[in-house]
């Protein structure tokens, strides 16, 4: 039977938004007390502290959280499971590399992906059953193992813990798609631009999905509408393989048409002056092909849906510059740009940003 018992110590008073940093920052400090536990009170919480912080530590709380406070509060004594990932970091990990414990990771059906530090080698098991005890859904934790590389943006992964595989089901915006994230690229960190990009499509349009890996902007697409035709096309067959069956399982089967090949070649052969709106998801060299889907696009224009990487301060103003003369380039003009927005940052100072050009 758990026995409650209750004990007064110093605490850290924070405001919730805070919580995270602030159990960092007293575990990097030292100073967080892991028998008791943490107690939240309206829009507060108060995290147990081993001792009265020292004025060093007082003032790196008072630098790093605003409206910080050390107080006095009665905590219970632990009796319980720790719920969260960062609880069991706390409870399993010597405390300097607690604030080192991965802050994100990536859902992807059954399969959990985090990027360890280097400092974490040696627990990469650990923080491996630390997600999976904590992740419901989750059989399988992978760690990334090097960068995003080649034509077919792939990256090799690790297996930390859990069931020793690469292929699952994701399920996005009521859409399935099987994959495997060793043969096929896919980011759930898309997904609101898979809703976006797909939301803006008309009835009647044809659209080439220049880069479709296995389907997330088409099949989504075709979904949301009742008479459209997507060109879906990709040069790794892996992806097209799963390609074909995720259309097939989201029943969108003629409204999509799977094509593997060079987009270059497919275009030329098939595709030319067809599309209303093109989708240009390869945003590492989506420049290089701005002349492509300038083809591919009607006579009298279209939409375009274009993806950069950009370095620097000006994010939006040089992507918007680049595809202006890159089309300019092309014969074609832009005539507006519909929309223009930053997806994420890749790296520091480095984002991934779109720009929705009407074209003509
Ligand atoms: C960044 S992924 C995007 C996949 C998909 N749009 C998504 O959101 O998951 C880019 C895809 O482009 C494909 N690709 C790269 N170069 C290509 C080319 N020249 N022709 C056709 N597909 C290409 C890769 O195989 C990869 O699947």
């Amino acid at each position: 039977m758990n026995r409650k018992t209750a004990t007064e110590a110093y605490a850290l008073k924070v405001s919730k938004k805070q919580g995270e940093k602030a159990i960092r920052l007293a575990s990097r400090l030292g100073l967080l007390d892991k028998h008791l536990g943490i107690i939240k009170e309206g829009d507060f919480l108060f995290i147990p502290l081993v001792q009265k912080p020292i004025p060093r530590q007082a003032e790196e709380f008072r630098k790093s959280l605003v409206d910080s406070k050390t107080v006095v509060q009665k905590f219970t004594v632990r009796t319980h499971q720790p719920k969260t990932a960062l609880d069991l970091a706390v409870k399993s990990l010597p405390s300097h590399l607690v604030p080192l414990f991965p802050r994100s990771l990536d859902l992807i059906g059954e399969i959990a992906v985090v990027e360890v530090p280097s400092e974490l080698n040696n627990y990469r098991n650990l923080v491996g059953e630390i997600i999976l005890k904590t992740h419901k859904n989750v059989r399988t934790v992978l760690a990334k193992s090097g960068a995003v590389k080649g034509v077919r943006r792939l990256r090799q992964y690790e297996v930390i813990a859990g069931q020793h595989k690469t292929g699952t089901v994701h399920k996005e915006h009521g859409c399935k798609f099987f994959l495997d994230i060793e043969k096929v690229y896919f980011s759930p960190r898309l997904s609101y631009e898979h809703l976006r990009v797909a939301s803006q499509a008309k009835e009647k349009e044809t659209v080439v999905d220049m880069f479709a890996g296995v389907g997330p902007f088409s099949i989504l697409m075709a979904k949301m509408h009742k008479d459209i035709k997507i060109y879906a096309v990709d040069v790794n067959p892996d992806a097209v393989r799963f390609l074909e069956k995720n259309v097939i399982v989201n029943g969108v089967l003629g409204k999509v048409v799977p094509i593997l090949g060079d987009i270059r070649k497919v275009v030329k052969e098939r595709l030319r002056g067809t599309a209303d709106r093109v989708i240009m998801n390869l945003p590492e060299t989506a420049i290089e092909y701005v002349d492509i889907a300038s083809e591919a696009l009607k006579p009298e224009g279209g939409v375009l849906h274009y993806y950069e990487f950009t370095k620097g301060p000006d994010t939006l103003d040089s992507a918007k510059k680049h595809l202006a003369e890159a089309l300019n380039e092309a014969g074609r003009k832009v005539h507006e740009f519909s929309a223009a927005r930053i997806v994420r940052e890749v790296a520091p100072f480095e984002w991934q940003v779109v720009l929705d050009a009407i074209v003509k």
